[in-house]
């Protein structure tokens, strides 16, 4: 049975829905059908199609009371609306349906799993939040949530184990058909903890144990966590908050971690080996993944920054994309991070450029201009006896505004800088990070939504994210060098409306 609350918050996207244009909204990127967006949840190949649900509130473009919004595509690029998914319209979730995941039941059904919140006052004034793990089975757009929720809840914690923060459960099947699930926690030294628990039949869950703790080494309390296999190597990806910068590694404030090492699943201990950033931009958060039918690891994450986000114009009617799917892979000890290659079947037109030179510069090239687009760089100096000391690409670029890259080959380092990409706030603009630089040679793939932009650097070793909301006639790209620079250029237009 549809609850009132969850019967209005549809009326109401599907009225809305028709005030905003298709070219108010990104092109390819997924975002909010109406007011705010943030966490990709229940990522999940279910009935034929992709589903991707978000943490949702319909009714202004500012977060509130959590709903799951619902999306569905065949290529993880076209996207079509479904009814909102989840409602806060339980006790038990009644102050929201936070972040989580989805599976397929043995009997075909889908079984959503996420943290309902509520609100309880405190002695001292104010509310503290109550956090428990609920679920809601379905058949990929009407969820029925289970009588007896919650089935995690603060009887199943640990000694010390917060329940104010213990949320965002990510549920898998095993190769012997039980279930796991992780669940991010606060633990009492105030950091973070990822809690492991197992069930047979996704409802009964059993506390097995901390999977890893953070003793306050990245960031403090870790939301949205992910553990998978890889090439080899077991991957934990999650999203700390309060975090602060490691040398060009991690930045101040909410951001995202990866581990990578070995997961021995029959004591269930994990071993880290690596750690680092999953993006080095401004806006990226709780990304999740799934295993594709083909046997690729894809991630999606929340295109935007806690940090950031709450300064945007509540004039909007919408707020919140997703990034671009991307394909993972660990190389050396590295995570990689390749766009979707689905994002080739929207390739248009193309125009290439080879060995473009230039010295102590600024450029434009012919037909290369757009803000939706796939282009692909490949720089190197003009002599190599004599590096170029600073090599730039601008884009979403008119007279007023610009988005720019910038490579300094002696400091290896890259800057994304979106300072004069319209925003009237004294918010982050700027990210540097460290890269890969063989005597001055660097690749950039660099692809633009109407509303964003993702650089792919050298083949996926990094990725930065940023999003950008100027108008769309600033389409223009031009190339500067301090020194003298050779350029390969490969670009196209994305066939998308
Ligand atoms: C992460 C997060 C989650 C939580 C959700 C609430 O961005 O804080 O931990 O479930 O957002 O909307």
């Amino acid at each position: 049975m549809t609850s009132q609350i969850l019967r209005e918050a549809r009326k109401y996207e599907e009225t809305m829905e028709q005030r905003i244009t298709k070219e108010d909204k990104p092109a390819f990127h997924l975002s909010a059908r109406v007011g705010w967006m943030n966490d990709p949840n229940g990522f999940s190949f279910y009935n034929g199609e992709y589903h991707l649900f978000y943490q949702y509130h319909p009714y202004s473009s500012h977060w509130g009371p959590m709903h799951w919004g619902h999306a569905v595509s065949k290529d993880l690029l076209n996207w079509k609306y479904l009814p909102a998914a989840l409602a806060p319209d339980q006790l038990y979730d009644k102050d929201g349906c936070f972040s989580g995941s989805a599976i397929e039941m043995p009997d075909g059904r889908q079984l959503l799993m996420y943290t309902g919140v509520t609100k309880e006052p405190k002695p001292e004034g104010g509310f503290s939040e109550i956090q428990t793990q609920c679920i809601a089975i379905g058949d990929g757009i009407d969820y029925e949530k289970y009588p007896l929720n919650p089935v995690i809840n603060e009887k199943d914690l640990p000694e010390g184990a917060s329940r104010h923060d213990f949320r965002d459960p990510k549920i898998w099947r095993k190769a012997d058909g039980t279930y796991c699930c992780l669940i991010g926690n606060r633990p009492a030294d105030g950091s973070g903890q990822l809690l492991l628990y197992s069930s047979t039949d996704c409802i009964h869950w059993k506390y097995e144990k901390v999977l890893i703790a953070n003793y306050n080494r990245i960031g403090k309390m870790w939301e949205c966590p992910d553990l998978f296999e890889l090439d080899g190597k077991a991957v934990i990806l999650t999203s700390p908050q309060d975090m602060m910068p490691q040398g060009f590694e991690y930045h101040n404030g909410n951001g995202t971690l990866c581990l990578i090492g070995t997961f021995d699943e029959q004591n269930n201990v994990f071993t880290e080996e690596y750690n680092q950033s999953i993006d080095y931009g401004i806006d990226f958060y709780a990304p999740q993944t799934i295993l594709t039918e083909d046997g690729r690891r894809v991630m999606i994450g929340w295109m935007q920054n806690w940090d950031t986000c709450n300064l945007h114009s509540p004039n909007r009617p919408w707020f919140g994309q997703m990034s671009l799917p991307r394909e993972l892979s660990v190389k050396n000890g590295r995570l990689i991070q390749k766009p979707i290659r689905e994002i080739e079947q929207l390739h248009g037109e193309k125009v290439t450029y080879k060995n473009v030179a230039f010295e102590n510069d600024t450029i434009r090239l012919d037909g290369i201009t757009g803000r939706k687009i796939d282009m692909e760089l490949s720089i190197r100096p003009g002599d190599e006896r004599d590096v170029y000391r600073k090599f730039a690409v601008r884009f979403a670029q008119n007279e007023q505004y610009q988005t720019s890259i910038s490579f300094r080959p002696y400091e290896s380092i890259l800057k994304i800088d979106r300072k004069f990409s319209g925003s009237c706030r004294a918010i982050i603009h700027q990210r540097r990070c460290l890269v890969r630089n063989e005597n001055g040679a660097i690749k950039l793939r660099i692809i633009l939504d109407r509303y964003s932009v993702e650089v792919f650097v050298n083949d996926g070793e990094q990725v930065l994210s940023a999003t950008i909301y100027t108008d769309q006639a600033a389409d223009g790209i031009s190339f500067f060098v301090d020194g003298s620079v050779k350029m390969d250029v490969i670009k196209y237009n994305l066939n998308v409306e």
